[in-house]
């Protein structure tokens, strides 16, 4: 600082060279791009809850969490479950080498997708799922031609999906299920656009909006290489056109929960790869098809619907793949051929509210696959139970309706106990409060998060081979990957009313009871990309939700304080006056952007609310601003022992600063908050007053809807009065 005040003495011509020659050095020796600098600047400006080392000068070159850079140019930010709070600025559009944007499972990320993210012409992957997002899905995202994986599933999107999508050549992966997305899917026309162009990708993921109108035809052709195409829950209506026949690559195909009508197309028979073909709960009419050419076919949903009577069909015996078959309420009749239940992979056969008559013979042949039989609610009069150890329900049917029949399979099955990751061989203490015990017996804060399964290949979801093979899998992905992941368990696997498998999944940390914010990062984006595959014996498509993790360890440690050295890689033979010279003015110019920079960060009544103008940040004497978690941390979460005072202001609590040193915390309660502007000035007028009958303001929190005051703490018992009495109606006294 003496520096800077020893130049600003010399000469004004001196001056203005030496912060050129500065301007210069600085932009030469910090490592991020000015306008990508810029940038980052404008998004953060938006967001709450920000990682710690973001108050650094540098980006590139002091490594911000979530920021990958290809020399001085951002080309990634990943920062999905970083707890980030407030809206996506336009001024993203600024980086105009970014490559990856991915802010998934960051719920409290809300209002609309800029339309200027059409300008990241660099742009590869686009991942916000899970986010708060609302608004339309601008048009402008078919203008990124680069554009390989494009996820905004589980938003709150309205309006209907842009044409201009269709533009999207490179797409391999698209996302836009569970939203509120209504209106046509839209085909080319003309000029315009429509996803039958997008002939290279393979994903189509709608499931859970509002979509209507019929399927276009045009939507599908034999030039495409599309594997999953899922439409589920939606209110499409019309025929399934039989052009969804000509996909040869299909695998899974999900039209479920929508009005569809009409007969299935013939040449669904073509589809050889499909393995799970989902239909229940339409309007579909004519025969049931025949459809022995799906030979790979292992789930079969076809219930709820309106198809013409029918025997049981006996093609489905010619379908060695079979593992579940549901086909309740739609009108068959006969009865189901013993060797049917023979079929070597067959898991469930789920018949229920039909016709089918006469006696049920399960015989001999089945597998140990088998697991359930359900037929309730149909005309079966006959049934001899030879000891089978797998489920039958026969419920509702005339061999249950004789009187006194208490025969298990005349009894609704009673739930059974489901699957979650047994502890190894080890005996697990009491955690402290919120930590949780891991399979291994530590005590941990895990990353939790919920695995939806939009397609598995097992009917039992008791069963606990899956969820083994899973938790291997998941095991050996971190371990490839280099994650400090020490374990994970499963638990509470369910269904729910739109045929998903839900399935709550926890990570333990490897050498640390909690994770860093780059451990959370990478976890989250193993999920949210996709990185992680489950085992595809019996899982299918699946997305992730990640829960809010709220013990980052980086946190909890005191950021870095910023003394990076200033790097400067200058010419050894310049001269040593100008060298001097140009150093006190890099280091005063940085200064100054540095201390700017601080001001702004912790100035919460600039980013409070830019509507209400709290104006700049309190003019403090010696008071700083600390974040409401330090605050909560220094009186053990405002536990009623810290407590010393308390009165219809609130409460005052006696804290312990890292240092050792003891404070006062003043915190209002909800209803004696005074506004903004009150709260500034109070803050202000306390920094000034130093009197022997008032103790001294140290700082302030304002945010989380909190006001908080910090004041030195006075060990003579009157302390709670002297706060809540003199000081505060010394303020009152002045400020009204
Ligand atoms: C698909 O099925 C239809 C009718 O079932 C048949 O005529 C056609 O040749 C099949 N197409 C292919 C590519 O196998
Ligand atoms: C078929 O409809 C019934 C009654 O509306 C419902 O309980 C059942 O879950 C539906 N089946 C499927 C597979 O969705």
């Amino acid at each position: 600082m003496e520096s800077f005040w020893l130049i600003s003495q010399m000469g004004s011509t001196i001056w203005v060279l030496l912060l050129a020659f500065s301007v210069q050095i600085y932009i030469t020796t910090a490592t991020t791009d000015g306008r990508d600098y810029a940038a980052l600047r404008s998004l953060t400006d938006e967001w709450q809850n920000l990682p710690p080392t973001w108050t650094e000068a540098d980006p590139c070159g002091d490594s911000w969490v979530g920021i990958e850079c290809t020399g001085s140019r951002v080309t990634s930010i990943t920062l999905p479950n970083m707890n980030l709070v407030g809206e996506l600025s336009g001024d993203i559009a600024m980086l105009s080498e970014l490559q990856q944007l991915d802010l998934s499972f960051n719920r409290e990320l809300t209002g609309p997708l800029p339309g200027s993210i059409g300008n990241l012409k660099k742009l590869k992957n686009l991942i916000l799922v899970g986010c708060g997002f609302i608004g339309q899905i601008p048009y402008t995202i078919g203008s990124l031609p680069q554009l390989r994986f494009l996820s905004l599933n589980t938003n709150g999107f309205t309006g209907h999906i842009p044409p201009t999508i269709g533009n999207l050549s490179n797409l391999y992966w698209l996302d836009m299920a569970d939203n509120q997305l209504e209106g046509p899917i839209p085909v080319s026309n003309g000029s315009t656009p429509g996803l039958d162009l997008l002939i290279h990708t393979k994903h189509f993921h709608f499931g859970k909006n509002k979509l209507s109108g019929t399927i276009p035809s045009k939507l599908f052709s034999s030039d495409m290489e599309l594997i999953h195409v899922l439409f589920e829950s939606n209110k499409l209506s019309g025929p399934l056109p039989s052009t969804l026949g000509l996909v040869q690559t299909l695998e899974v195909v999900r039209f479920d929960n929508n009005s569809l009508s009409g007969s299935l197309p013939l040449n669904l028979n073509n589809l050889t790869n499909v393995h799970e073909l989902f239909l229940s709960n339409n309007k579909l009419s004519g025969p049931l098809p025949n459809l022995t050419g799906m030979t790979s076919l292992s789930t079969l949903h076809l219930s709820n619907n309106t198809f013409i009577p029918s025997d049981f069909p006996s093609w489905l015996e010619s379908l060695t793949s079979l593992t579940i078959i549901m086909m309740g309420s739609i009108k068959l009749q006969g009865q189901v051929p013993t060797t049917f239940f023979g079929l070597p992979h067959l898991q469930a056969v789920e018949l229920e509210r039909n016709q089918i008559n006469g006696t049920l013979v399960i015989g001999t042949s089945f597998t140990n696959q088998l697991q359930l039989v359900d037929l309730r609610n149909n005309k079966i009069s006959e049934f001899n139970d030879a000891g089978y150890n797998f489920e039958i329900v026969l419920v509702d049917n005339p061999v249950c309706m004789e009187t006194g029949k208490t025969d298990k399979y005349c009894q609704l099955p009673s739930r059974k106990s489901l699957y979650s990751t047994p502890q190894k061989n080890c005996v697990s203490g009491s955690c402290r409060s919120s930590q949780i015990t891991s399979p291994t017996c530590t005590c941990a804060y895990p990353y939790t998060g919920t695995l939806l399964f939009r397609g598995y290949t097992f009917a039992e979801i008791g069963n606990t081979a899956p969820y083994l093979s899973l938790e291997q899998a998941l095991m050996k992905f971190f371990q490839t990957h280099q994650l400090p992941v020490e374990t994970v368990s499963l638990s509470d696997p369910r269904k729910d009313q739109f045929q998903y498998l839900l399935l709550d999944l926890s990570v333990f940390p490897y050498g640390a009871d909690s994770f860093n914010r780059s451990g959370i990062s990478m976890l989250a984006f193993a999920f949210s990309n996709q990185t992680f595959k489950p085992p595809k014996e019996f899982f299918g498509p699946y997305v992730f939700s990640g829960d809010k993790y709220e013990h980052f360890l980086d946190d909890t440690r005191k950021s870095k304080n910023s003394s990076t050295a200033i790097k400067i890689g200058a010419g050894v033979g310049a001269l040593v006056f100008f060298l001097l010279l140009m150093l006190a003015g890099i280091y005063a110019y940085r200064q100054k952007m540095r201390a700017e920079r601080a001001n702004k960060n912790s100035n919460p009544f600039a980013s409070w609310d830019s509507k209400k103008s709290f104006g700049d940040s309190p003019q403090l004497k010696g008071a700083r601003c600390f974040p409401f978690d330090e605050l909560k941390k220094y009186t053990n979460n405002f536990s009623d022992a810290c407590d010393i005072g308390s009165g219809g202001y609130g409460k005052v609590y006696r804290g312990t600063l890292p240092t050792g040193e003891l404070v006062a915390i003043k915190r209002a309660q909800q209803g004696s908050m005074q506004g903004g502007l009150e709260f500034k000035t109070e803050i202000e007028l306390l920094s000034r007053v130093h009197h022997k009958n008032v103790v001294s303001l140290l700082g302030f929190c304002f945010e989380r809807g909190e006001q908080i005051l910090v004041y030195e703490y006075v060990a003579n018992g009157s302390l709670g009065d002297s706060l809540s009495g003199t000081t505060l109606h010394l303020v009152m006294t002045i400020c009204y």
